[in-house]
């Protein structure tokens, strides 16, 4: 038996994430966030963390200095016909983080192809994303066999796209001395995703059990591959964004199918809440706002409420419940139960909306008409932008997150630091980090309903609505909201368990 590579490093396990997205270098949505954030989190508490992902077109290799790191990977694709290639070239190149740098990404490599990922302008999105997936996963391992001066104890793969990483190095690579011991993580970010097909209709003769080896980079059946699926069987440790999640996936109502198999392997699904970055995430040194504050002195943030209000075109009033949403608008995300209440609750209440986000056309016309209805009291911003959630943070009074899912959910966290009272549906990592406001014993951080259900959700607007024209009810809300931590240390510390444990159930595997 090969001596395992941690063997002397056990006390300080290297860890190498690897994902389709990290910020600051591209970004689609929480995924990307929490790639940036973490790493450098576990940094921060002295282990040696790095990231990998494609080097995609919009990949600014000035700005970050990217340096060649391994010229002309020969990366397999098993192809089975003639006239295919046996392997793909790719290069690798690295950022190096500047040490010191506190606020720097951690250092990062970038796997370089021309066809998969320069050519294209986004990061999803198209016909063949499960090969560039394939190759991101194949690549890694490959680069990681090839790379002399650093090697990883455990790799972080997250979401089905990395799936793959997982199935390869469990099949493919499970007698190579380089790459055998190296441990699996399987980080669940959403479970609703798990290829480039419908998990709920795929036909009997599609569908994959995760047994077979993975086909050719260039088999159509690759598109068939449930990498989430495989994911889950075969990594060291399952990992998903929040306890509540963890639990609640094992269920049939929220396991999309996969529930069996997570039941089957609980004894190695944890669920660790993700963290937001405190760093940039700060209402007293925020670059964006127009005025800072803190929890001592919140009338500050009027300023920033008659800013949005100018911002977004609103008539611009003080005492006015303004209601903001920051979101990808997807099915996900629970809009749809704003439909049948929002033009009575509008009129009624008199509130006023403030909707940052894109995603499916059916959400964004529902908003840019909800908007010409309403001139004075809704109005819309349906592209992405990074200026902007900042100033609906400082300045809404509330934010609405009604989603019929959420694994963790980052918006919640980063209202209630700068102080917007959450209303927020009960499920997932929103149920984990909103306590309900309770009249009674005067507690809570926001405002809490349980079925997905319209009028539950038209309640929870109502009762913060009225909490809202009470001054110090209202404040002692978003008092209690600001003072919860919701920083990466703790989860960065619970990480470190998961990656011992993983580093130990894979010795144990190899021993056998
Ligand atoms: C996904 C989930 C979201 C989570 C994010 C980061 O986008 O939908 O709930 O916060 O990943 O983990």
């Amino acid at each position: 038996m090969t001596m395992p590579f941690f063997a002397v490093k056990k006390s300080f396990p290297k860890i190498l994430f690897v994902a389709s997205e990290a910020a600051p270098f591209v970004k689609a949505g929480g995924l990307g966030e929490v790639m940036f954030s973490l790493p450098r989190a576990l940094r921060e508490l002295g282990y040696d963390v790095r990231m990998m992902i494609p080097r995609y077109a919009s990949l600014d290799q000035e700005k970050y200095k990217l340096r060649m790191a391994y010229e002309g990977l020969k990366v397999p694709t098993d192809a089975e016909e003639e006239g295919q290639p046996r392997h793909l070239i790719c290069n690798v190149k690295k950022f190096e983080s500047p040490s010191g740098d506190h606020r720097a990404p951690v250092t990062a490599y970038f796997l370089e192809n021309e066809e998969y990922y320069e050519k294209r302008a986004n990061i999803y999105g198209y016909g063949d994303d499960a090969v560039r997936w394939a190759l991101l996963s194949r690549g890694v391992l490959e680069f990681l066999r090839v790379n002399k001066d650093w090697r990883p104890d455990v790799i972080v793969a997250s979401d089905w796209q990395t799936g793959f990483l997982v199935s390869y190095l469990h099949q493919n690579y499970k007698d190579d001395p380089k790459l055998n011991s190296i441990a699996t993580v399987f980080s669940i970010h959403n479970l609703h995703y798990q290829g480039m097909f419908d998990h709920r209709f795929i036909t009997e003769m599609d569908f994959d059990d995760g047994h077979s080896l993975m086909p050719s980079l260039f088999n159509p059946r690759l598109l068939k591959i449930n990498a989430m699926r495989r994911g889950i069987k075969y990594a060291d440790i399952i990992n998903t964004v929040s306890s509540n999640y963890s639990k609640e996936i094992m269920t049939a109502d929220y396991g999309e199918l996969l529930d069996d198999l997570l039941r089957e392997r609980r004894s190695r699904i944890y669920g660790v809440l993700n963290g937001i970055d405190y760093k940039t995430m700060n209402p007293e040194t925020d670059p964006h706002l127009v005025k800072n504050y803190n929890v001592k002195n919140l009338e500050k943030r009027l300023a920033n409420k008659t800013e949005l209000q100018e911002r977004f075109n609103l008539p611009v009033k003080n005492d006015v419940f303004v209601v903001g949403v920051i979101s990808r608008l997807d099915e996900q995300k629970g809009f749809d139960l704003l439909f049948p209440v929002i033009e009575p609750l509008l009129k009624q209440l008199g509130f006023q909306l403030v909707i940052l986000g894109s995603g499916d056309g059916r959400y964004m016309s529902f908003f840019q008409k909800l908007g010409e209805s309403f001139p004075e009291q809704v109005a819309s911003h349906l592209i992405f932008d990074e200026v902007l959630p900042h100033l609906i943070l400082s300045g809404a009074d509330a934010v609405l997150i009604p989603s019929r899912f959420e694994p963790a959910g980052l918006v919640q966290m980063e209202a209630m630091r700068y102080g917007a009272v959450p209303i927020v549906r009960k499920t997932g990592g929103l149920a984990d980090t909103v306590e309900d406001y309770n009249p009674r014993s005067n507690s809570g951080t926001g405002f809490v309903f349980k079925e997905f259900d319209s009028l539950a959700m038209a309640t929870a607007i109502t009762r913060a609505f009225e909490n809202y024209r009470h001054r110090l009810t209202w404040q002692g809300i978003e008092k209690r909201a600001m003072e919860k931590d919701f920083s990466w240390e703790k989860s960065a510390q619970k990480y470190l368990d998961l990656f011992f444990r993983a580093v130990d159930l894979r010795r144990k595997e190899l021993e056998r």
